[in-house]
């Protein structure tokens, strides 16, 4: 195997009980959903996410703003739900796998979606019914993502310079995971630079070694958290703006444990 990826489980301090704890977002909930044709992928999907031209290939273009509930402050950037509408008239069972590229101010709806995530909603024929109506109550869950033939890429943001000024955005993050820290070393030294986190996926250090250049990452899912590593070379030392780079690493789940005490509902 071309990457070499060693894990260290650590332990973490995180709630064990379930008011709170991000395990718990696996729980099915109840809420609103909207269709906003303004959540297409393109041309103005660059979203709070800031994900840009890129979100339409993020997840096949389903894509969704999540409310005030969702925002965790830029946390919840990148997370998949799934979605389902509550009308067993208009609405199928399995509802859309959606994942969240922008946010809303309103604590009205929980999701507003794009067009082709709503009419997934709806069963064969019945898209045009349901974009009729103003709001449509719904179930949803965190799901992880699965970005299939993806690694966890990093793209490195336009107002990075070098030598030493690196931002950096991660895409293709699976898994029910959050990534709550980012070291970045030259590779093969041990001399780990933590990166800060700007907003949801960007992470930013003014210090950035020269040369090719390692990262790790403390990921968490449910209540652990497991350093991932990246040990081989993810960018060149010439790194360039714009440009997006492989880890050749995937992030599936860290964590088996649900949230103790899920209402049973019927999920396919
Ligand atoms: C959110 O809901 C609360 C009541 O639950 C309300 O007082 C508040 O104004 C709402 N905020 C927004 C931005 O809609
Ligand atoms: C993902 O990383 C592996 C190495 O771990 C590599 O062989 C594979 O080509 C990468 N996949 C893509 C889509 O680049």
């Amino acid at each position: 195997m071309a990457a070499l990826i060693s894990v260290i489980v650590v332990t973490l301090l995180v709630a064990t009980t379930c008011g709170g704890a991000s395990a718990c977002e696996r729980c099915a909930r109840q809420g609103k959903a909207a269709y906003s044709p303004s959540l297409s992928p393109l041309p103005h999907g660059d979203g709070v996410c800031g994900y840009g031209a890129m979100a339409a290939e993020i997840n096949g273009g389903f894509l969704a703003a999540g409310g005030p509930r969702q925002h965790r402050g830029g946390l919840g950037c990148g997370r998949c739900f799934q979605v389902r509408c509550r009308d067993a008239k208009l609405c199928s069972g399995e509802g859309v796998r959606v994942v969240l590229t922008d946010f809303h101010r309103s604590n009205r709806t929980d999701f507003l979606l794009g067009g082709p995530a709503f009419a997934g909603l709806a069963k064969p024929g019945m898209a045009h019914e349901l974009k009729r109506l103003d709001a449509v109550s719904v179930e949803y869950r965190r799901i992880p993502c699965d970005y299939k033939d993806k690694n966890l890429s990093i793209l490195v943001e336009e107002q990075s310079k070098l030598p030493s000024n690196l931002v950096v955005k991660f895409l293709y993050q699976g898994g029910q995971t959050d990534i709550v820290a980012v070291d970045v070393a030259q590779v093969g030294s041990s001399d780990w630079r933590f990166m800060t986190r700007v907003y949801g996926p960007v992470w930013s250090t003014d210090r950035a070694p020269t040369g090719p250049l390692q990262f790790r990452a403390v990921v968490t899912g449910g209540y652990d958290g497991k350093w991932v590593w990246a040990e081989q070379e993810v960018l060149p030392a010439d790194w360039q703006p714009g440009q997006v780079y492989d880890t050749g690493i995937r992030i599936a789940d860290v964590a088996r444990e649900g949230c103790q005490g899920c209402a049973k509902l019927d999920w396919k």
